[in-house]
């Protein structure tokens, strides 16, 4: 049972059983390109460099600019592994056939199926390596947990004014819009979407963080934001940042139902690869338990593999929640629709 070997020793198993092709003996350099950008990935490489002597070339770009530079590579592209941090972004990627199927047993064991891309016969075209819940955050002096216990009660005219956001068609909520969207129906969605317009307390601007301190500064009672940027602050040192967490509370929608949106970080082995077997023995590594938890703590993050267990602090302060089990590739699907449906409720 691979998962039961210590990481180094499960890397060096992948490594053997690929040690055999030719191509391996030539090719000692991974080429990675990646959107993560967290100083703990650091050692997360490093360790799969011990193990297994292949060195990692990282190209670090966001999301976008890692899209258009494949595109642009096209068959001449030297990446052989991409990491993206959403799915909205992942799904993208795949229907511009940016990623080729992995057929992995390690792979199909650890990753459970609602965290993949999709499915061929050839196994799916990307896999979850780290999950992130998009939650709200309020002001406990203005409102109660149970005034947002669920997604839904957004557009509730209760909270006129009251609700910060990034961008509606930032990938994040264009994620979870199309989670609400793969429940609710389109007509339901549709009206949805138009009362949290209507409800926003100004223009969306910023990113997560911004939102979170605008709850804390009064602008606003509730604010839409990835569970990680919470947790950040949680673990800062600044007085400032202490006040935030203080003045505030992070509620887990959909508890008694269909559970929170969870949103995905994703490995792919590149349409391209030149060093295939090499990317497959790295999205195994990934899978590790300890690979796992490094990933997941770097940014405050869940692991996807249910026998990684996460140490860190403030998730463990958060607590456990229930996530939703739609398909993620099927959220990143949606999204297409939901930015139409953004469009007509004028929710920039
Ligand atoms: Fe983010």
């Amino acid at each position: 049972m691979l998962e039961k070997f210590p990481p180094l020793r499960a890397a060096a198993v992948a490594l053997a059983l690929v040690a055999t092709t030719a191509a391996w003996a030539q090719d000692r350099v991974l080429n990675l390109y990646s959107a993560r950008h967290y100083q703990t990935d650091e050692a997360l490489y490093a360790n799969f460099t011990k193990a297994t002597g292949i060195r990692i070339n990282r190209v670090e770009a966001d999301d976008a600019g890692i899209l258009s530079r494949l595109k642009a590579e096209g068959a001449a592209s030297p990446a052989d592994v991409v990491l993206l941090v959403d799915a909205a972004r992942l799904w993208r990627a795949e229907q511009d056939g940016l990623f080729q199927p992995v057929k992995s047993a390690v792979l199909e064991q650890r990753i459970p199926p609602q965290l993949r891309g999709g499915e061929t016969a050839q196994g799916a075209q990307w896999f979850g390596v780290s999950t992130r819940a998009r939650v709200l955050v309020i002001d406990k002096a203005r409102l109660k947990p149970t005034d947002v216990d669920r997604y839904e009660k957004l557009s509730s005219p209760a909270l006129k004014g009251q609700i910060c956001s990034r961008s509606g068609s930032h990938p994040y909520n264009l994620s979870l819009f199309g989670s609400v969207l793969e429940t609710a129906g389109t007509a339901a969605t549709e009206a949805w979407i138009r009362g949290v317009a209507a409800n926003l307390a100004r223009d969306p601007k910023g990113g997560d963080t911004d939102q979170i301190r605008a709850v804390a500064a009064g602008e606003c009672a509730v604010a839409i934001t990835n569970t990680y940027y919470y947790a950040r602050l949680m673990r800062s040192n600044r007085p400032e940042d202490k006040a935030v967490v203080e003045r505030t509370q992070v509620v887990f929608p959909n508890q008694a139902d269909r559970g929170t949106h969870v949103n995905v970080s994703g490995a792919a082995v590149a349409r391209h690869a030149r060093n295939r077997d090499a990317a497959v023995a790295f999205l195994e590594y990934l899978a590790s338990d300890a690979a796992q938890r490094m990933l997941a703590d770097g940014n405050n993050e869940y692991p996807v593999v249910a026998s990684a267990r996460t140490e860190n602090p403030a998730l463990l302060a958060l607590g456990r929640f229930k996530a939703e089990t739609v398909p993620i590739a099927k959220v990143g699907a949606n999204t297409a629709q939901v930015q139409q449906m953004l469009d007509r409720a004028g929710f920039k």
